[in-house]
């Protein structure tokens, strides 16, 4: 399953890409008027941290216009997917993106209906978000499954469910149970992934009876040491 993270805010973008876990970035309209920066500029920025897909978004509701803009933002970097609406325009605009080999990123699905409109037009991604449904007591995660049901019985169709808006951990691992390609969301929910007290409680006990031993694994030398280290195959 890839993480990408949803924001566009730089610094934890290069903090959650020095894991090494992170595939991909999502922004919005919203949360580039959060960072406060000048969207392409932002976006630029985000492409040289992040070599997976980023996504950005049209702002205009015409083809004519979101297909302008659509072409303006792949010109960024290769691996720009082009954010549009789930709507009759932005499907058309993703049918003419994608056919030029431009990804593609289906954004504000919230029907079956709608995702099997989005492979049909040739997205590489679709976004279900799935903590809006749940905001309006809607089951968000009972249409991942549904998607993912349905795409898994096409195997023609090459558009990854990319669950988004979401809210806690367990929408990451519901959506992974399903198999969901993506699972895009907040740094803070990253960072709860990592997280569990037992760790915390184990590795304090650990540290605790490794400190009555005395003992440094590099020794007093510390890393230095490494160098006196025979290289394999030299016997
Ligand atoms: C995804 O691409 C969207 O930017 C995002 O997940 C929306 O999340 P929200 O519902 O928390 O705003």
């Amino acid at each position: 399953m890839k993480f990408f993270i949803d924001t566009a805010d730089t610094a934890e973008i290069r903090e959650l890409a020095s894991t090494g876990l992170l595939d991909g970035v999502t922004t919005n309209p919203s949360l580039i008027a959060k960072s406060g920066r000048d969207f392409i500029e932002v976006i630029e920025e985000i492409c040289e941290i992040v070599p997976g897909p980023v996504s950005a978004e049209v702002a205009a509701t015409d083809h004519e216009t979101m297909l302008a803009e659509g072409k303006r933002l792949a010109r960024i970097a290769p691996n720009i997917a082009v954010k549009v609406p789930l709507t009759p325009d932005g499907l058309k605009t993703c049918k003419v993106l994608s056919g030029e080999g431009t990804m593609v990123n289906v954004t504000l699905c919230f029907s079956p209906g709608q995702a099997i409109l989005a492979a049909k037009a040739g997205a590489s991604f679709v976004s279900p978000f799935v903590g809006r449904l749940d905001d309006i007591s809607t089951p968000g995660m009972e249409l991942i499954a549904d998607i993912c049901q349905i795409y898994s019985q096409y195997p023609d169709f090459e558009t990854e469910v990319l669950v988004a808006s979401i809210r806690h951990p367990m929408h990451v691992i519901e959506a992974a149970r399903m198999g969901a390609h993506v699972a895009t969301m907040p740094g803070s929910v990253i960072r709860q992934l990592f997280s569990h007290p037992l760790t915390d409680k184990g590795l304090a006990a650990f540290l605790a009876d490794w400190a009555k031993t005395g003992q440094s694994i590099l020794g007093k030398d510390g890393a230095k040491d490494d160098k006196k280290a025979p290289s394999r195959g030299q016997g």
